[in-house]
């Protein structure tokens, strides 16, 4: 996978941003251990950006699409509401399981609640208007997602959409890949979607900012 970011710049910036806490250091690290595709995960430097926009809009109630190993799930945890809960959808058992066993022993067990199986058929099923949504699941459904969820967003209400750039390949002349034809569609989707205002980050692989209006 092409890093967009060049490696210097990466270290520097994880320099001066803060540290993960040690049970997200311990998921990091088992994850490129162990998962095949342990380059998914969201790592330090998004996290910590995760960390703090949830620290700052200090939701009642969070959404995520793609949980994989818990590890984006629990830098967003760290800026619930008190009582606040976060829900967290993920397709495949065996991340939902390593996802749920780290949600067990964080200090937002209580607040955590994960649901395995399909995202289109999960989320018309959550009856909770959100505050804050972050989707990094499947880039097919990106659009589908957006469409589910807006609805259901708060007025002032932040969705994250992960890998808007995708490795670069949205900037090809004619783009080949599934992924980021799917991706550059989204991309132009809320781009003429006058409910929202968006900032484009070059963060990582791309993190797309969108404000309900
Ligand atoms: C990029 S990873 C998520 C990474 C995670 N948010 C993080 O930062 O650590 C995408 C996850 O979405 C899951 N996924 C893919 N398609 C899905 C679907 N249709 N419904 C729910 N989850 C899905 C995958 O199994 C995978 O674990």
């Amino acid at each position: 996978m092409t890093e967009l970011i060049d490696d210097q710049i990466q270290v520097y910036a994880e320099r001066f941003s803060a540290d993960e806490p040690p049970i997200l250091e311990e998921i990091n690290t088992f994850t490129q251990a162990n998962h095949p595709h342990a380059h998914m995960l969201s790592g330090r430097l998004q996290g910590r950006f995760l960390s703090m926009i949830s620290s700052l809009l200090k939701p009642v109630q969070i959404l995520e699409i793609g949980t994989f190993t818990g590890y984006s799930a629990l830098c967003l945890a760290e800026g619930l509401a008190p009582g606040g809960s976060l829900h967290t959808i993920e397709l495949r058992k065996e991340d939902a399981a390593a996802a749920q066993a780290y949600f067990n022993r964080s200090a937002y067990a209580d607040q955590i609640r994960l649901h395995v199986g399909e995202a289109a058929s999960i989320i018309p099923q959550l009856p909770f208007t959100w505050d804050l949504v972050f989707i990094d699941a499947d880039k097919t459904g990106y659009v589908e997602y957006y469409e589910l969820v807006l609805p259901r967003l708060r007025k002032g209400g932040l969705i994250l959409a992960d890998n808007v750039l995708f490795h670069g390949q949205v900037l090809e002349p004619v783009i080949s890949g599934k992924n980021a034809k799917a991706i550059h569609a989204f991309n132009e989707h809320v781009k003429a979607d006058n409910r929202v205002s968006t900032s484009l980050l070059t963060l990582r692989d791309g993190l797309l900012l969108i404000r309900k209006k």
